[in-house]
């Protein structure tokens, strides 16, 4: 399954998107544009739909409230809106559309409540629509959709699952290395240190051998003094750890444990993890990170041959020209974040006429998007800071 297509009001910075989803799609923006916002709005989905705990109340109240994700900007139409259309494969006409509406409950204790929620089949014919007879007699039902009800979803669990297999990934090498330190939760669905070592612990013994073994050989490019990878637990804690076989100027090749990892290596293996993880929704957040140029260019032509094989839609926010750098990109897996007064504009950068042409003429979408996303007065930032005092 993929999604097609997504549509967003009040969504906070955003008052409203509307674009179509390709398999591989970049996000590219100034800083503060509203990538991880847009990412955010598929891991609410996810946390709605997740069976181990989620839900409406629950995804809202983790950022903070209502007034937290509705759009500053919003005036007149004070819901939130969420829609989704979902697809074999984001060329096929959509199996599923499903879409809520959220606002608050206009008095006590203004709870989110849900203003609508509604799921079309493949004709467009609506199998869910709510507020239903049974909602309008108790209101109270409102607080919760249908999508993290598995007694009320039978016509469309499919949605539910896929949406509740969502991962994001945004991984944080001191997170990962000093785990143990930082008395956090452990987020497997948002691995941004050890919860991805215990994800890779949970995966079968031969998924994982497969998979360590073709990040191996990325790893052996990138970082040539590394050989092997392994999984191993920990003797006595029984804690997850990847090692790997370090060369160096001693005569035999050492261990090391994922805490003698560079950041770089950590990130890539994160990475390569990822994009063969599942055939679940992957939200990647900056996989340029700590990585050398050389490596960063290899990334999306890498992300391209995995998904021939294995068909994981990739959402990935960036701001590297590098990651966007290889001429089979083409200008519709680039979504332009563009800020204004009254919230972000998000445009598909081929229905940009000045980045169409340029692509036309054979510019990657490195060299020409990423330039249109530089802030106007960026120039001026130095002299601004100097001058600051
Ligand atoms: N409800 C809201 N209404 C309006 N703006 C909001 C709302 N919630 C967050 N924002 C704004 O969104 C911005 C942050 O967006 P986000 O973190 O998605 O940016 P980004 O493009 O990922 O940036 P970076 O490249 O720095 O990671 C902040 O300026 C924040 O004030
Ligand atoms: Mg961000």
């Amino acid at each position: 399954m993929k999604i097609s297509h997504v549509t967003l009001k009040n969504w906070r910075n955003f008052t409203r998107v509307d674009v179509e989803l390709q398999e591989r799609q970049f996000i590219v923006g100034p800083n503060a544009s509203g990538k991880s916002n847009l990412l955010d709005a598929f891991r609410f989905l996810r946390d709605i739909a997740n069976p181990r705990g989620g839900g409406l109340q629950k995804a809202i109240e983790d950022r903070g409230g209502l007034s937290k994700i509705r759009c500053l900007s919003a005036r007149r139409d004070p819901k939130v809106e969420i829609a989704i259309s979902i697809a074999d494969s984001v060329h096929d006409s959509a199996k599923w559309r499903y879409g809520i509406g959220i606002t608050q409950e206009t008095r006590g204790h203004r709870q989110p409540v849900l203003s609508y929620e509604k799921v079309w089949d493949s004709a467009g014919e609506p199998i869910i629509d709510r507020p239903d007879n049974a909602d309008r007699e108790d209101k109270e039902r409102l607080k919760q959709t249908f999508l993290e009800q598995t007694n009320s979803n039978q016509r469309f669990r499919d949605i539910a699952h896929y949406l509740a297999k969502t991962t994001y990934l945004h991984l944080v090498p001191q997170l990962l290395r000093y785990a143990d330190s930082f008395q956090g939760r452990l987020l497997k669905d948002d691995p941004f240190g050890q919860g991805f070592l215990v994800k890779v612990a949970e995966t079968s013994t031969k998924s994982r051998k497969s998979r360590l073994s073709r990040i191996e050989k990325v790893i052996q490019t990138a970082v040539p003094k590394l050989s092997q990878i392994d999984f191993e637990r920990d003797g006595i804690t029984g804690r997850p750890h990847l090692k790997a076989l370090c060369s160096h100027w001693r005569p035999h090749a050492g261990w090391q444990r994922e805490d003698q990892f560079s950041d770089g290596t950590l990130r890539l293996i994160g990475f390569l993890w990822s994009i063969m993880e599942s055939d679940s929704l992957l939200l990647l957040e900056e996989p340029e990170l700590s990585l050398h140029t050389g490596v960063v260019r290899l990334l999306s032509p890498l992300i391209y041959r995995v998904q021939s094989q294995r068909k994981r839609q990739i959402l990935i926010s960036t701001h590297s020209p590098e990651l966007l750098s290889d001429g089979g990109i083409d200008g519709s897996e680039v979504l332009v974040l563009l800020p204004g007064n009254e919230g972000t504009e998000v445009k598909v950068a081929k229905d940009i006429a000045a980045i169409r042409s340029s692509l036309e003429a054979g510019f990657s979408a490195g060299e020409v998007v990423i330039p249109q996303t530089r802030p106007k007065d960026i120039n001026q930032l130095g002299l601004a800071f100097m001058n600051g005092g």
